[in-house]
């Protein structure tokens, strides 16, 4: 039986796609939890539901302005209408969980504002890697001085699409098809590909990990699309695997180098064997040393169960109190430091040893080759050379360099010619 003291969870549910609906499935089994779905709301009224019809409705305000219901619980997938839904709900004091990455990343001073003012839960533990939990533990467990670093696998598309492609010999299109299928790729799949949707969770972990709030647009990324089968046949001549990943480090000055980028990871990193819909996290703290989270970051069950572990906390009002933010230093966003990459690219091209400190020259045929070297963070940051289509930047396995090479300014682009 629920205590007195616990709130009932009367709750208004927006979409009922993969996640909303699996959450309306396990809440009518689960019934520890004292909670209820009372209206959905839905964009489309013509799609055939696997749910009563009444429960339904085409209009937000159904749910938003209905004093019965104390908890929004925000599932769809335009991050501009989530925006509006998130702060309607906040501003009316209805406590508010969301599984919107996109939305939070983007509009995170907003957000903060908004809970500052009216004191209101909004809890988003299924925005990132679904089913680990892994913001409530940056926020509670982990103290900034105490957290060296952040690295993960946090994006379940691109994972399963590099396993397809590197178990099955599947093509990225193939690949990509079946992580549709499967319900893991965002309804834009770009956002997957391009890195994105890991950006965004990066920023996200950023805020309750360090207290740095950034937006996603500062921080250094892009995902799969550019690799090449060479950077494969690399790989598999030196035993690792590539894999997206999302990082965080602290550096000695105090500010904390962030970015997602493909790496070449050796098998004795946890995240080597991550695979599939897969997310993995490594924490790595000043005395415990390194901590490894494991788990389904994508698909309709995972992320509902994130869900539900915010609808439980909300009855006994949890909220996230930002205790890096308000409470201790923020960290910055390091502008300037070193790390060890590869970049392979088509056809002739000018080795750029001003932009690098070479340190080996790789080809696999005479069309691709590529190069290995030291870069300057902000070579990458404020050049986009390494974007091109057709061109591949892959972290190498230790990524921070503690080398610092005599680097000549140049541009890049110069550089790189076909
Ligand atoms: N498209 C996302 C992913 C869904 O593949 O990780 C979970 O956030």
């Amino acid at each position: 039986m629920p205590e007195q003291n616990e709130t009932k969870l009367n709750i208004g549910l927006f979409g009922f796609g993969v996640v909303g609906e699996s959450l309306y499935r396990v809440l009518q089994t689960n019934k520890s939890l004292n909670a209820q779905v009372r209206k959905v709301c839905i964009k489309h009224a013509d799609k055939k539901r696997n749910a009563p019809a009444e429960l339904f409705t085409t209009d937000p305000q159904d749910l938003l302005r209905d004093d019965n219901i104390n908890v929004i619980v925000e599932l769809i997938d335009d991050a501009d209408a989530a925006y509006l839904i998130v702060s309607d709900a906040l501003s009316n004091k209805k406590s508010v969980v969301s599984a919107n990455k996109k939305m939070i990343a983007e509009h995170q001073d907003e957000l903060l504002e908004l809970q500052r003012t009216y004191h209101t839960p909004f809890l988003y533990e299924s925005a990132c890697c679904a089913s680990i939990p892994v913001i409530r533990n940056l926020e509670e467990y982990y103290d900034n001085d105490l957290l060296q670093g952040i690295s993960g696998i946090v994006n379940g598309s691109t994972n399963y699409i590099l396993t397809r492609i590197a178990e099955d010999g599947l093509t990225f299109e193939a690949a990509l098809k079946l992580a549709q299928q499967e319900g893991f790729a965002e309804s834009n799949p770009a956002l997957d590909v391009e890195g994105i949707d890991a950006v965004n969770k990066l920023t996200i972990l950023l805020t309750h990990a360090y207290g740095t709030v950034a937006l996603p647009k500062e921080i250094v990324h892009t995902g799969i699309q550019n690799l090449h089968a060479h950077d494969a046949t690399y790989a598999k001549e030196k035993g690792y695997e590539i894999k997206l990943v999302a990082q965080a480090k602290k550096l000695e000055d105090g500010s904390v180098a962030a970015f997602v980028l493909p790496q070449f990871l050796k098998k004795d990193n946890q995240l080597y064997n991550v695979k599939n819909e897969y997310n993995g996290v490594i924490i790595e703290s000043g005395l415990a040393d390194k901590q490894f989270f494991y788990g389904k970051g994508a698909g309709g069950f995972p992320t509902a169960s994130a869900v539900l572990s915010d609808l439980s906390a909300l009855r006994y009002d949890y909220k996230y109190e930002y205790k890096k933010l308000r409470y201790q230093e923020p960290a910055a966003l390091a502008q300037d430091f070193y790390l060890r990459v590869y970049v392979s690219f088509d056809g002739l091209f000018h080795v750029p040893h001003e932009l690098f400190e070479v340190i080996e020259e790789w080809s696999s045929n005479n069309k691709r080759c590529s190069v290995i070297g030291i870069i300057r963070f902000s070579k990458l940051k404020d050049e986009s050379w390494w974007k091109k289509k057709n061109t591949s930047l892959i972290l190498m396995p230790d990524a921070f360099a503690d080398f610092v090479p005599e680097l000549k300014e140049s541009s890049a682009s110069e550089m790189f010619m076909v």
